[in-house]
């Protein structure tokens, strides 16, 4: 296990310091750890478990019930792909598929880059614009869109290829 920077163990400590005795402390410290250092890592939810005096099993279990938040870092670029009822029958599946082929990621999982990380979703509730991918945090809805996402994904993949 990759150890954690100095800088990433004191924004760890100043989360739980301003939000240990706030309502609903683990989902906010978790929120807020998750998007600076793109996953939670093992040490912070050792310091929450400390911090709150609740067993590290709890916090454990609110980060793998949501699937905003990962134990293992997430790619520079992460997709989502709705894959509940009115998406796959819509074809998300297909998208699925055509986006694991062109950045190399397996669902759920992030390509050998480090640019890519996809996550096959449950229902977004957006059903009306099925199928939904996000990528980002942008909503590309219907499959009138997918010539722009594919644009999108090829345009994040020029950037970073060398020159
Ligand atoms: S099933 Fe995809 S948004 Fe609802």
């Amino acid at each position: 296990m990759k150890k954690l920077n100095q800088k990433s163990l004191d924004f760890i400590d100043d989360v739980i310091y301003r939000q240990k005795d706030r309502m609903g402390p683990i989902k906010l410290m978790l929120h807020e750890i998750q998007e600076e250092l793109g996953y939670i890592p093992f040490e912070a939810m050792e310091k929450m478990s400390e911090a709150l005096e609740v067993p590290i099993s709890r916090i454990y279990g609110v980060v793998t019930f949501y699937t905003q938040f990962t134990t293992e870092p997430k790619g520079k670029h992460v997709i989502g792909v709705c894959l509940g009822t009115a998406c796959y029958v819509n074809g998300s599946q297909t998208i699925l598929d055509l986006l694991v082929e062109m950045t190399g990621a397996p669902v759920n999982g992030t390509s050998p880059d480090g640019l890519f990380s996809i996550d096959a979703t449950r229902c977004v509730g957006a059903c009306g614009l099925a199928p939904v991918v996000s990528v980002d945090g942008t909503v590309f809805g219907c499959t009138k869109q997918l010539e722009d996402l594919k644009m999108v994904v090829l345009n994040y993949k020029k950037e970073e290829a060398p020159v």
